[in-house]
């Protein structure tokens, strides 16, 4: 069977009550594809998780961006897995390069986090990606693998994980990787599951690309035959993340 496209919204830290509701109404009204063509998930920030699931058609679902790697407890300032099941929020981003980044977390971290919220029954996208000056130095691959290594070294099943690869140089800054470099990633990723995984997993995993998508390239990127679908920041806010999604087809 083909692997489902797959696009998901990642709001970041943006939005307020008035602009969620505007977001939510652009994307409630859009013609899209059917579900059974394309999976489409938003993340917006925690605050909105509630009311946009509330408000959001419901062919669309949510993620949230981030959860605590364990049970929930004295962890001042962090959601719990738990949460995300009591409020039936049954998508999770982890590892997203930001909070690698900007928080310290590790590979090893992103792995636990991404054990632990599967073990609850979420469903992981899971992100990775090189810097600039590991792209230059020629480790993209051996970095991207090394990432992917540390989740699955912690997970067997890996029918509800999306793997996000966002090169950290083409987030947010207008550098898109072309589609013959994502694809090239893409293609050595699925060959390093295929290897280390399985070919079962490796044939059925998603894939998606995450840096700079917008309406006008998303078209090209989805012809490759790696890539799987979008992880979208900035372009998600607007009406083009429409297009985005319509580029399933
Ligand atoms: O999670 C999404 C990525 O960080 C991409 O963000 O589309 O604004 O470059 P961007």
């Amino acid at each position: 069977m083909g692997r489902k496209f797959f696009v998901g919204g990642n709001w970041k830290c943006n939005g307020t009550t008035e602009e969620v509701k505007k977001i939510v109404g652009t994307l409630n009204e859009a013609q899209v594809p059917g579900e059974d063509v394309v999976e489409v998930v938003v993340s917006p920030p925690y605050v909105f998780l509630p009311f946009v699931k509330s408000l959001l058609r419901s062919d669309f679902h949510v993620a949230a961006q981030n959860a605590w790697v364990r049970k929930g407890g004295a962890y001042t300032g962090e959601i719990s897995a738990e949460m995300l099941v009591n409020l039936d929020i049954p998508w999770v981003i982890l590892g997203h390069s930001e909070r690698r980044q900007l928080l310290n977390e590790t590979n090893e971290f992103v792995g636990d986090k991404v054990a632990y919220a599967l073990s609850l029954g979420r469903k992981v996208i899971a992100c990775i990606g090189e810097t600039l000056e590991q792209r230059e130095a020629g480790t993209t691959i051996a970095v991207v693998a090394e990432q992917t290594k540390a989740i699955a070294d912690k997970v067997s099943n890996w029918d509800n994980v999306v793997l996000a690869y966002e090169p950290v140089w083409a987030i947010g800054t207008g550098k898109v990787a072309s589609p013959a470099q994502a694809q090239e990633v893409h293609a050595a990723l699925r060959k390093w599951v295929h290897d280390n995984v399985g070919a079962e997993v490796a044939a059925s995993v998603r894939i998606i690309y995450g840096g700079s998508v917008n309406g006008g390239n998303s078209k090209e990127l989805a012809s490759q035959p790696d890539i799987d679908g979008f992880l979208v920041g900035g372009a998600s806010l607007k009406p083009e993340f429409i297009d985005i999604i319509n580029s399933a087809t």
